[in-house]
């Protein structure tokens, strides 16, 4: 027998699946490939929704129109996800620019590098690492150390992560209860729900997602006979739990996301990205944050005022930007967003950054 060929020019062959649809999702092949069914992804985008194995880039002329790239300029991208900002912004930003861009998933990022590199953007005009996005400052120490000229933050998961049920991050699909945005770092939702207790809960609910049941809901998840270990099964209890069915979809959304915030250390990674962002950006520099829920846009209102304040933002956004009544249409999945953008001042003569990196 010949052995396999090892040509990456061969299509892979789609996994067997029963019937005329694949049902689960390791059985579908489109959404594992999207770029290679461009008919079906158009056909699905017309209708609405977002194809599976693709994330749509949310006010996307809102973020270009502020951080408004320019040829030649260092930029960066903090959460590259399928990279659909990321693409416009490396356009706009040649000849001569350069897109640092950086995403904690490790499954989807390298999928997402592959793309990026065939649209014809090589390593000297696209950087991209692994990383949290926490940690921007030291990889700009080096890889940009006079700052950037604009930085994007697109908060949250994208949608790739959500329509793959073995991430765990949604509950219309039976999967591991994971929700970790790097499966090889920390611990699963699973093993925090099964290492809390009912208080503990209570008040992790209340302080990540706003949840009104939370003291219920936190008696109710403790108080079962077998860990929770799949998301269907925590969706069935949170339902079960309360006495209303109308509240109980709200509130199986607020538990996934207070779990996904615990288990992926979200606001602490966003208090210290905040905290370094002034020393990210040149004088001048601009930077625009999509957020998700209250928990993150608050922290980026209060960021960006004392930044004001502190003489580090010339101007910042007064309102918060909402997406416009067409693109929710065009897209349901952009209905939370918020965006807030803020420009760096010109350091004083006596500017000292090692006392900023310190602060
Ligand atoms: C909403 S998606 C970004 C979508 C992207 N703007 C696009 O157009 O495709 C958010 C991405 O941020 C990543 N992410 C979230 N928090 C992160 C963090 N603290 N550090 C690095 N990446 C993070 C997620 O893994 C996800 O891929």
């Amino acid at each position: 027998m010949s052995a396999p060929d090892p040509s990456p020019e061969r299509p892979q062959r789609r996994p067997r699946y029963v019937g005329k649809n694949p049902r689960k999702f390791a059985e579908k092949y489109k959404e594992h490939a999207p770029e290679r069914y461009a008919a079906d992804v158009e056909k699905v985008l017309a209708s609405g929704k977002t194809p599976a194995g693709t994330h749509r880039p949310i006010m996307l002329r809102e973020i270009m129109e502020l951080l408004a790239p320019q040829p030649g300029a260092t930029a960066v991208d903090a959460t590259l996800g399928y990279g659909g900002h990321a693409r416009e912004i490396l356009a706009a930003i040649q000849p001569g620019g350069r897109l640092i861009a950086v995403d904690a998933d490790p499954i989807e990022l390298p999928k997402t590098e592959a793309r990026l590199r065939a649209l014809g953007f090589p390593p000297d005009t696209l950087l991209v690492r692994r990383m949290n996005f926490a940690g921007l400052a030291q990889l700009l120490a080096t890889a940009a150390p006079g700052g950037a000229d604009l930085v994007l933050a697109d908060l949250g998961v994208s949608s790739m992560q959500i329509d793959n049920p073995a991430r765990g991050f949604t509950f219309k699909a039976d999967g591991p209860l994971d929700l970790r945005m790097n499966p090889a770092r920390g611990q699963s939702a699973a093993a925090l729900l099964a290492s809390l207790s009912a208080v503990k809960l209570e008040k992790l609910l209340t302080e990540n997602a706003d949840e009104p049941h939370a003291a219920r809901l936190a008696r109710a998840l403790t108080a079962t006979p077998a860990p929770i270990t799949t998301t269907t099964v925590l969706a069935t209890l949170i339902r079960a739990a309360l006495p209303r069915p109308a509240d109980a979809e709200l509130s199986v959304r607020r538990v996934f996301q207070a779990l996904r915030i615990a288990v992926n250390d979200e606001f602490a990674a966003l208090d210290t990205f905040l905290r370094h962002l002034p020393q990210c950006l040149k004088p001048g520099g601009r930077i625009a944050i999509l957020t998700f829920h209250s928990g993150e846009d608050r922290r980026v209102k209060h960021a960006f005022k004392a930044g004001e304040r502190d003489g580090l933002y010339a101007t910042i956004a007064r309102d918060v930007l909402r997406p416009t009544a067409n693109e929710l249409r065009a897209n349901p999945r952009a209905s939370s967003a918020k965006l807030r953008w803020a420009r760096r001042a010109a350091p004083p003569a006596s500017f000292d950054s090692a006392a900023l990196s310190a602060k």
